[in-house]
Formats: structure tokens, C-alpha cells, sequence
């Protein structure tokens, strides 16, 4: 612990990686844990364009679901833990691929939301954008402007990420000096490969995960919950 705070310390460029590990401990069933199912559907099955072709009401409703549970959870130790590394920091970058907006809610400010966030509605139609917290959404939520429907913003399987957000990650993954992988499996693409990218360009690779998942690639591995480490090695 001691000679990671110094390497923390001594870095000009943290980066951090987030994934839904980050947001256990507040509540939020990680999405390969054992309560990842809803209504024994896997996200995989509800989180695509064919799914919301095929059934728009199921993908809605799993929606309201998840936003009403978010609602009802906090932040916790880990989200703001990271934003108190971030105010140390001479840079600092979180990249997260939660949907929650937790980070945001915690005062993090150098944040991209890799795959979207779940208060911000889509039209189908003309792209309009909303951002809405309305705990009684209606079975399909339709866009004010042209009335066609509306789906999370959010990437879906499938989907591509974001050019901008996928072109400043990969810089941050070779411009900085510290990596922290947060509560991640590591499979799903592109954020999976932000690791390597960073080890390649040489940076240090530090993993909080009790599961961990780039056992071989990481420098350190820290074997535990992400609201009892992060503040162990920020504070
Ligand atoms: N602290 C840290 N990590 C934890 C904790 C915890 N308290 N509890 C669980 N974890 C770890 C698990 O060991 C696992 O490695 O968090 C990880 C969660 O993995 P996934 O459920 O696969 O979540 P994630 O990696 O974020 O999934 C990526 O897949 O379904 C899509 O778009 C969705 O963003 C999501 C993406
Ligand atoms: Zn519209």
C-alpha cells in the first residue's frame, strides 16, 4: 500500500477505468454477478438494437427498472474516493462504463461516460437528446419534437462508442503514467483492451477487483471491495 500511494504520488497522469464492481457496494447488481438477470433476461438479450426492434416495451420497462433502483441507491466510498485523487492529480482522467451517472453525482469533473448515461433519452427519429430523471416514465416514452420514440442513450451491444470519447480514451491510455482498473471483467470491447493499450505505452497497471480479471497484465492486483481500497490508497 505505501509504495502505491508513493507511485501515485509521483504520477503526472492517473487514469482510471471503472466498471460496474465500482457501483456494487451502493446497491447496483453488477451485470455477470449472480444477480445480473432480470425477469431471467441477460442484459446481453435486452441491451441491443434487436431487442428494442423487437419488443421496445421489455427493454423499457427493464429500463425503468434499473433507473428506479439507481434512484433509490447512493454513491459510495470508491466514487468519492476518485474525486478527491482527482482534485491531487496534475492530470486525471476517468473513464467509466457505468450508466449510473454516479461518478458525475460524486463531484468527479474528467469524466467519459463511455457507454452513456441512463438519464439521458435518445429520439429514435431526429437525435434529440433529453435528459430526464422522471421516476413514472410512460410504457414507451416519445420524443416532444416529432413524436416518434424514444430509447435510452446508451451504447448498446452492437453499437459503436462515441468517435470522440473512443479517440480521447486511447490517448489517455497511452499518455498516462498510472492506470486503475475499478470493477471490471474485462470483456467487453473496446473498453477491455484500454489495459493493454496503457501497458504497451508504459504505463503502471493497478487493478482493484476480488475477482480480478487482468491477472498477468497488472503490476499490482488489490484483492478486495472498491469502497474499502480506493480510500486505503487515496487518502
Ligand atoms: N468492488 C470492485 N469490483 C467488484 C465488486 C466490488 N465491490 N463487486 C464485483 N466486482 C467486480 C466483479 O468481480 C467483476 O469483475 O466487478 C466486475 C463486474 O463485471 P461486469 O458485471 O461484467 O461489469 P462490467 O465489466 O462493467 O461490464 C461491462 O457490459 O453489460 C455491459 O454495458 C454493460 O458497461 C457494461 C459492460
Ligand atoms: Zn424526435
Amino acid at each position: 500500500m505505501a509504495s502505491l500511494r508513493q507511485k501515485i504520488s509521483a504520477s503526472k497522469f492517473v487514469l482510471v477505468l471503472s466498471g460496474a464492481g465500482i457501483s456494487a457496494e451502493s446497491g447496483i447488481p453488477t451485470f455477470r454477478g449472480k444477480e445480473g438477470l432480470w425477469k431471467n433476461h441477460r442484459a446481453e438479450d435486452l441491451a441491443s438494437p434487436a431487442a428494442f426492434q423487437r419488443d421496445p416495451k421489455l427493454v423499457w420497462a427493464w429500463y425503468r427498472w434499473r433507473r428506479a433502483l439507481i434512484a433509490s441507491k447512493k454513491t459510495n466510498a470508491a466514487h468519492e474516493g476518485l474525486v478527491r485523487l482527482e482534485a491531487r492529480m496534475p492530470r486525471y482522467q476517468l473513464i467509466t462504463q457505468n450508466v449510473d451517472g454516479f461518478h458525475g453525482l460524486a463531484g468527479s469533473r474528467k469524466m467519459i461516460e463511455l457507454h452513456g448515461n441512463i438519464w439521458r433519452m435518445r429520439c429514435t427519429s431526429c437525435g434529440e437528446k433529453i435528459e430526464n430523471h422522471d421516476p413514472d416514465l410512460p410504457e414507451l416514452p416519445r420524443c416532444l419534437k416529432c413524436e416518434a420514440l424514444l430509447r435510452p442513450d446508451i451504447v448498446w451491444f452492437g453499437e459503436g462508442i462515441n468517435a470522440n470519447d473512443l479517440e480521447q480514451s486511447i490517448q489517455s491510455c497511452r499518455a498516462c503514467d498510472l492506470m486503475l482498473v475499478i470493477g471490471t471483467s474485462a470483456v467487453v470491447q473496446p473498453a477491455a483492451s484500454f489495459a493493454s493499450i496503457a501497458k504497451e505505452a508504459g504505463a503502471y497497471l493497478v487493478e482493484i477487483n476480488p475477482v480480478p480479471s487482468l491477472s498477468g497484465l497488472s503490476d499490482v492486483t488489490l484483492v478486495g471491495k472498491a469502497a474499502e481500497i480506493v480510500p486505503k490508497i487515496v487518502d
